[in-house]
């Protein structure tokens, strides 16, 4: 009768769709040895009480506590790892001056391994602490750094995605932080490849090598057309910045002659397995070739109110098929938890809806139809972000990985205001959505193995 490895009880929310949220009332999660799902068991099923009495008194049984809720892990997609070191700060000045004078000269540091394993560890714990079990980091030009990262999330439990970032042009980097040429990127990047895949063999939850042009602007058009060949080579992930501000946006049109959708896609760099971050000043034309090619959308809202000089219509982008996940741009957002950029998805979509100038009057003021709700933004940070990257993850079903967070509503310190005990789950859901904060993420787990706990 014991063919799992852990049974965990309790209640559980998860996307059905986009727009629809299902809770899972006091369920049996049956996680095989592998660390997937292999039974998710209603209590009005025949052998639901059975495997109860089965497991209950060995090591691998886990029964919620009362007011006790099991989340999917979020899923980042876009994280600068090194300017962790950075966060909450120097967010006053458009993105093209915030690169030069604070985010190079940090990135730059990172040649110093000690450095580098100070400020990732940390980072790496406090994604975990935060709920994020999944994540798409951005490195910096140095290879062994990089694969320091991949490293530490391999040894750490968290499923890390590692790019090490390339940025080769020499008119438009600074000579303190590029790369030394256009052979030494493309090199470093397929040793940094074979060094990623070999940590990622034995990690369980998985640790993935990354193609990581910075943008368009930081590259030479042979490193995007060699990391193109070389993300198809080795069959890796690829991510990228795309038309994230009027700055950035201007620039490509002006080299490319186009946007930068096309111009990725020209290099080889848009595939199934490909998310690129921002995408605030997509067209039509750009949208309907993200959703034909698979490429993902990392929206990165909490950031996009700083440095990308819109909002990104995100609802329009869902409704025609676009895949699309939640990126908190660590250090381009300042905040480090999904729950914040869940919330701050909704709200910027509200803002677009109705518009933000009083003085206009209200039938012209806002973009219609633009609202996304917190379900979404749920959807965004869990479900969406495991299909962008084309990883079982981010749903609580069968065949998905066991990476969950178990939220705790009654805990003394920092009680959700649930006063009625009939409340229904939908809302219960939706306190946890707006009103979580890190103590309430009292477990994390990451492919069936505990990864974080708050004592
Ligand atoms: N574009 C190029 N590099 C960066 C970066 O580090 N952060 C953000 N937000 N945009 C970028
Ligand atoms: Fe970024």
């Amino acid at each position: 009768m014991r063919e799992y490895a852990k049974v965990f009880q309790g209640t559980a929310f998860t996307s059905a769709t986009p727009k629809e949220v299902t809770a899972l009332k006091d369920r049996l999660f049956c996680i095989r040895e592998d660390g997937v799902i292999g039974r998710v068991v209603a209590p009005e099923e025949d052998d639901y009480q059975a495997i109860v009495d089965a497991y209950r008194d060995g090591p691998g049984f886990r029964r919620l506590d009362e007011g006790q809720y099991l989340l999917p892990g979020f899923v980042d997609l876009h994280v600068h790892a090194p300017q962790w070191a950075q966060s909450g700060t120097a967010l006053d000045i458009p993105l093209y001056d915030w690169l030069n004078t604070y985010t190079f000269p940090l990135e730059a540091k990172f040649s110093d391994l000690s450095f580098a394993k100070n400020v990732y560890e940390d980072m790496v714990s406090t994604l975990l602490a935060n709920g994020t079990t999944t994540v798409l980091y951005f490195a910096t030009i140095h290879k062994e750094a990089s694969i320091l990262l991949a490293r530490i999330c391999a040894d750490k439990g968290q499923r890390g995605l590692v790019g090490k970032v390339v940025m080769d042009d020499p008119e438009q980097n600074p000579d303190y932080y590029r790369d030394a040429d256009t052979a030494t990127a493309l090199k470093d990047t397929e040793e940094f490849i074979l060094a990623v895949k070999e940590l990622g063999a034995s990690a369980k939850q998985g640790v993935y090598p990354v193609v990581t042009p910075r943008f368009i602007p930081s590259c030479t058009d042979e490193a995007l057309q060699g990391l193109g060949e070389l993300a198809a080579k080795h069959d890796t992930h690829i991510q990228s910045h795309c038309s994230e501000s009027d700055w950035a946006h201007g620039y490509v049109q002006e080299r490319c002659g186009k946007h930068d959708a096309f111009a990725l896609h020209g290099f080889g760099l848009l595939t199934e397995k490909s998310v690129m971050a921002h995408c605030n000043f997509l067209d039509e034309d750009d949208a309907a070739l993200f959703a034909e090619t698979g490429t993902a959308v990392g929206h990165c809202p909490i950031s996009n109110a700083y440095f990308a000089n819109s909002v990104i219509p995100i609802a329009r982008w869902l409704d025609i098929g676009v895949e699309i996940g939640l990126g908190t741009d660590i250090s381009g957002g300042f905040s480090p938890s999904l729950f914040d950029n869940a919330r701050q998805a909704v709200i910027s979509s509200r803002m677009l809806e109705d518009g933000v100038n009083g003085e206009l009057p209200a039938s012209k003021r806002g973009v219609p139809n633009s609202r996304i709700t917190i379900n979404e933004a749920f959807y965004l940070a869990t479900a969406g972000g495991g299909e962008s990257l084309s990883l079982p993850v981010g749903r609580l079903e069968e065949g998905y990985a066991w990476d969950v967070q178990i939220i705790d509503t009654a805990l003394r310190t920092s009680r959700l205001p649930l006063y009625d005990a009939n409340e229904p789950l939908e809302d219960i859901f939706q306190k946890i959505m707006y009103l979580v904060r890190p103590e309430n993420i009292r477990e994390v787990w990451v492919q069936g193995e505990q990864v974080h706990k708050r004592e």
